[in-house]
């Protein structure tokens, strides 16, 4: 028999379908029992998730889909999992909405988003496909076909076909494109794809529509260099007060005193499309920290935080999902919730704002509905019995940037602030995850979310944010405060 078609077996859907509810039977056991399991926080069933993809409000219920593979928490070919929502807080699990069923997608139905025109959600993915043979699927042996998918609903699918074929990607280009993200301009479509050049740099490739199905090639919106990594994923673009965002995820940056310090990470440039020749003009303005790259800003600086994107909700507020997660992390640090029989979780979605030409990030005020039992402290009040929990959020403020401060948390998180320098440190519970810094001249607030295995720490109300997963055994409950800071400190126990 040809082996080709040996290995095409193994994508035979109707076995693969019949064979996932005992496999997934076998995970379930194992994440049922799990205090790791996250209680706030979007996660697979069983297995795997990583980037948020087609996040989209329509007819006033959100949709969340995500990379998903239900069997196995290593990740594989991936499907498009689906939760809806009616507030952002809570969620429903839906059947799996893509599956990677077809030629053009058999080896992963990859990101991509949603655009909502007349009534009807239109979808674009990443179709990715490996060919037997001897391939690095870099240079050879892949295929990244843009897919557009039409759906009445968010449930259903009316079409599927592909718009761009891989061999219809311009030349210069490895195998890697994808990650398609759709916005409008006076009644024209455009498309921005993520892409990697032979010789290994970030590109974003523009295309253009009349009617979101037929597409042509413009040219490259945007371009990296040597030093901004070697391709840039999920790339997104939106507006806000007339500022244009260019947010994506560039790999392999390499680590510049405090930035950059995880494999791959996630920012953005400001700037305006010039319509004339369609490329994203970077303004002058300079607000990363980095000095190769001083025009890019980081939107994360914990250790699990990736592929984000955003969405306009029908309030019109510019709204923020990330995979609370990053790719080849390992050997540095990892998730013992493999041998659970799941990893990885999205991180709590997030409401941008653009502020003196810099994006803030604060956690949507529809999670307040989750605050119970609020306790409020003077900082000075503190010792290690005052404040005691697991799954909560902390507001700390400030009455001035404090000269030395550490809190302690879980069983061995601190957050320190000393000679200018946050620092947020994680022992044992951090799996490898050890120290992320951020020069910071004023501390004015700290808004901590934790749940079972992680913590969100949104720093002077959005300026920066740190998003890390920590595995704490059980029971470690301490909060504890030492240093000179003034202020105050809010708790809730936070429930869903
Ligand atoms: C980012 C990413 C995307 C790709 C997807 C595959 O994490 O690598 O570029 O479409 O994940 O799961």
């Amino acid at each position: 028999m040809n082996m080709t078609k040996n290995v095409k077996m193994k994508k035979d859907m109707q076995a693969y379908w019949e064979s996932l509810p005992e496999v997934q039977s076998v995970l379930k056991e194992k994440v049922t029992a799990d205090p790791w399991r996250l209680t706030y926080h979007q996660m697979p069933v069983t297995g795997w998730l990583n980037d948020p993809n087609g996040a989209v409000q329509f007819n006033g219920t959100y949709h969340l889909y995500h990379q998903y593979v239900p069997e196995t928490p290593n990740g594989g070919a991936t499907h498009w999992g689906h939760k809806t929502s009616k507030d952002m807080v809570h969620f429903e699990e839906e059947t799996i909405f893509l599956s990677p069923d077809q030629l053009f997608d058999e080896d992963g139905v990859y990101s991509g988003s949603a655009f909502v025109h007349d009534d009807k959600i239109h979808f674009f993915y990443t179709g990715n496909v490996k060919h037997e043979g001897d391939h690095d699927y870099t240079y050879s042996g892949r295929e990244q076909n843009t897919i557009h998918v039409v759906s009445p609903d968010g449930f259903t699918v009316e079409s599927r076909e592909v718009v761009i074929a891989h061999a219809d990607y311009p030349a210069g280009y490895t195998d890697h494109i994808r990650d398609p993200k759709v916005f409008e301009h006076e009644g024209v479509y455009y498309m921005i794809l993520g892409a990697r050049t032979r010789n290994n740099l970030g590109h974003i490739l523009l295309y253009r529509s009349d009617d979101l199905y037929e597409w042509s090639y413009q040219g490259v919106f945007s371009a990296g260099n040597e030093d901004q990594g070697f391709m840039w994923e999920c790339p997104d673009y939106f507006e806000l007060d007339e500022t244009g965002i260019l947010l994506f995820s560039p790999q392999g940056l390499l680590p510049e005193k405090h930035a950059y310090h995880n494999p791959h990470t996630v920012g953005y440039l400001t700037g305006q499309i010039n319509w004339d020749d369609f490329k994203f003009e970077v303004s002058e303005e300079t607000t990363g920290e980095g000095q190769a790259w001083p025009a890019f800003r980081e939107l994360d600086r914990g250790f699990d935080f990736y592929a984000p994107q955003t969405f306009e909700d029908e309030c019109g507020r510019r709204i923020l999902w990330a995979w609370m997660g990053i790719g080849d992390t390992e050997p540095e640090y990892s998730n013992p919730t493999v041998a659970r029989g799941w990893q990885h979780a999205m991180a709590l979605p997030r409401q941008l704002t653009l502020e003196n030409g810099r994006l803030l990030q604060r956690p949507l005020p529809e999670y307040q509905c989750l605050r119970h039992n609020i306790k409020t402290h003077r900082l000075s009040e503190i010792d290690e019995s005052t404040l005691k929990g697991e799954v909560y959020e902390l507001i700390l403020e400030f009455d001035e940037t404090p000269s030395s401060f550490e809190l302690t948390l879980r069983q061995d998180t601190q957050l320190t602030y000393q000679d200018g320098l946050l620092t947020l440190k994680h022992g044992e519970s951090g799996f490898g995850r050890r120290k992320r810094m951020i020069p910071l001249a004023d501390l004015s607030q700290l808004q901590i979310f934790s749940d079972t295995s992680s913590l969100e720490i949104f720093i002077n109300d959005g300026e920066y944010v740190m998003t890390s997963r920590v595995y704490p055994k059980q029971d470690q409950q301490l909060i504890h405060v030492k240093g000179d800071a003034q202020g105050q400190i809010t708790y809730w126990d936070l429930k869903l």
